[in-house]
């Protein structure tokens, strides 16, 4: 659309200071869902301010939740209004894949759902099926997709089972959870994702009241309760933030400490920055990465779930690896399309090829700025990190996609020397 939002970046110029990491996206998502399984109020001291939470609360307010802004920043949601039976508009869903986490809880307070089916998107068809299988397991024998809904109806309570997912899906292993905790009997989920995230929807949840063990292994053990209560909660800092800031001191040569940061949630990253020559100070809660004199090491990178490399931390290596020098290759398995970066970095100078799932990575001299496209968040983030790199002017646009999951991307970046600035207009 020729009127969104872009970015400005000028490049070259060494980012330098500190760099304060906001709470994380793909953890605030499951939380504000799961703050509906609850009739009293669950306050969030620290929801990050993007459009996926946004869009969140817009979803949450259609299927009858209140939210409630309070006067230090903090956020209240309570499900005591929820009615599974309002219908929210397609294009609300559409705006926000994740609406999707609202199945669980839905089934597991009113017995019935109806959602529109998010679409797949452009970084791959992204499927429902392991949802959709614990479900039926827990009892919802009566879930069909039809004219892009899905609509099912279980008995309330769900009665507690045994599942295997055939994929460690991070939503569905989050949505049977959060269906499990009001269940009948106990849940046990095998094969489940590990994320860290997951891990913070189970503190959340045993704070509400539930009883569940195991997240972050890849079996996890939900005792049903018969309700939950309010609480408040702290979210953790969003690792792949995080991991975008390391990438950007270590792209643009600068000094820069990253502060707000769970060093373990980022060792995969950290790991691999070691690997190429990067050198790094990692303290308990910030990590600094200086700048160097010598050439960075080419690497091969696969993205794997956690504590793998993370699919989400691909694109931003990419933009780096394309400054360093020999050939690199990097291996997506969690998404089929995740490599729309590559004919945008390549229009700034790149030398990269791509071939069924792998990318081939020469490193060149430099990048040179020009107009580039983002297609989805993570391909947005490593468009500006090679814009920072780049020599002359670089305009991405598209930005919205950045700012569905950056908080303050922009003011954050300026702080530590970025020459950045969001323009509007076509
Ligand atoms: N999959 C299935 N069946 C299912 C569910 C998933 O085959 O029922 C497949 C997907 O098609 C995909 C793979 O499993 O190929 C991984 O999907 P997963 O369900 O684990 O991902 P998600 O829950 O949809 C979350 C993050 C993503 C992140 C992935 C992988 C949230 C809100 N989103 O998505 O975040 O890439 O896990 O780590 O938590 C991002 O932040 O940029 C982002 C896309």
């Amino acid at each position: 659309m020729a009127n969104q939002a872009k970015l400005e970046i000028v490049g070259g110029r060494p980012l330098q200071g500190t760099i304060t990491v906001s709470a994380a996206k793909n953890a605030a998502l499951p939380l504000l869902a799961a703050a509906l399984l609850t009739e009293e109020e669950v306050v969030f001291d620290n929801l990050p301010r993007i459009k996926d939470v946004e869009a969140m609360l817009e979803v949450i307010q259609q299927v009858g939740g209140t939210i409630r802004e309070l006067e230090d920043g903090r956020w209240a949601i309570s499900g005591r209004n929820l009615d599974a039976s309002r219908e929210v508009p397609n294009e609300l869903v559409r705006k926000i894949r994740a609406s999707n986490l609202l199945l669980g809880p839905l089934l597991a307070r009113c017995g019935m759902a109806h959602l529109s089916m998010p679409g797949g998107c452009s970084i791959g068809s992204r499927q429902m099926d392991q949802h959709i299988k614990g479900f039926r397991a827990l009892g919802c024998q009566d879930i069909a997709i039809s004219g892009g809904y899905i609509k099912a109806h279980g008995p309330l309570p769900l009665q507690g089972t045994v599942i295997h997912l055939d994929v460690a899906s991070v939503g569905a292993t989050e949505n049977i959870m959060m269906a499990a905790t009001l269940a009948a009997g106990t849940t046990v989920i095998r094969n489940a994702a590990k994320e860290p995230e997951i891990v913070d929807l189970q503190n959340l949840l045993n704070k509400m009241g539930a009883h569940i063990r195991g997240a972050g292994t890849d079996v996890i053990k939900i005792e049903g309760v018969k309700k939950l209560k309010g609480t408040s909660h702290s979210i953790i800092p969003d690792r792949i933030e995080a991991g975008t800031h390391l990438v950007a001191g270590v792209i643009t040569n600068g000094q820069l400490t990253v502060k707000n940061i769970i060093p373990e949630h980022v060792e995969a990253v950290t790991a691999k920055l070691m690997e190429m020559g990067v050198k790094l100070e990692i303290g308990d809660d910030y990590i600094t990465v200086f700048p160097h004199d010598w050439q960075l090491k080419a690497v091969d990178i696969r993205t794997q779930p956690y504590p793998g490399f993370p699919t989400d931390m691909q694109a931003q290596f990419m933009a780096l690896l394309t400054l360093v020098p020999g050939i690199s290759l990097i291996t997506e398995n969690i998404f089929e399309a995740r490599f729309n970066q590559v004919p945008e970095l390549n229009r700034l100078g790149a030398s990269i090829k791509t071939e069924n799932g792998t990318a081939f990575i020469k490193g060149v001299a430099k990048l040179t700025g020009a107009e580039v496209s983002a297609t989805d968040l993570r391909a947005a983030a490593a468009l500006a990190l090679a814009g920072l790199a780049a020599e002359g002017k670089t305009i991405v646009e598209n930005i919205q996609h950045l700012e569905r999951g950056y908080e303050a991307f922009v003011e954050k970046y300026c702080q530590v020397g970025a020459q950045m600035r969001r323009i509007t207009g076509s």
